[in-house]
């Protein structure tokens, strides 16, 4: 009898493991709406931006490495050669900003770990 139970024990984990898996919560699907809404603009749907003035994310070495300075970048916004980035700290909460970094992480052929809320919130205590 025991063995019948820990059969049926073991279908319900197996069970449940399944309804997680075909389920997961999407961060980069999320994170479209809220790079068409807010990023797409200027770094456009394609993600190559424009030439001299707005810099592309897709293939970009910078947005695919640690993902804290990309982090940074989107909460405090950047002044730099190419121009002035807005910050989105005001704009946007930790789940959205984990939710586009990681979809820019992984759209187009971009290939990364996707960030968590937390560590969205990590970097802006900072
Ligand atoms: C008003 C135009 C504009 C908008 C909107 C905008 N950006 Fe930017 N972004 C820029 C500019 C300009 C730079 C380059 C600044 C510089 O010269 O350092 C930049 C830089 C970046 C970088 C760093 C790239 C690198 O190679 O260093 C990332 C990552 C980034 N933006 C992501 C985003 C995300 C995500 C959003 C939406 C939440 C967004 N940007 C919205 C203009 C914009």
């Amino acid at each position: 009898m025991k063995i019948i139970s820990f059969i049926i024990l073991g279908s319900f984990v197996l069970a449940a493991g399944l309804a997680l898996a075909q389920a997961p919560p999407d961060l980069a699907t999320q994170g479209k709406k809220v790079y068409e809404e807010n990023c797409a603009p200027c770094h456009r749907s394609n993600g190559e931006g424009l030439p001299v003035k707005f810099p592309a994310l897709h293939k970009n070495p910078y947005v695919l490495g640690d993902p804290r300075p990309v982090i940074a970048t989107v909460l405090n916004g950047r002044k730099g050669e190419m121009g002035t980035m807005p910050a989105w700290k005001d704009k946007l909460d930790d789940g959205q900003i984990a939710a586009v970094v990681s979809y820019v992480r992984n759209a187009w052929t971009n290939k990364a770990p996707e960030v968590a809320p937390a560590m969205v919130k990590e970097v802006r205590g900072k």
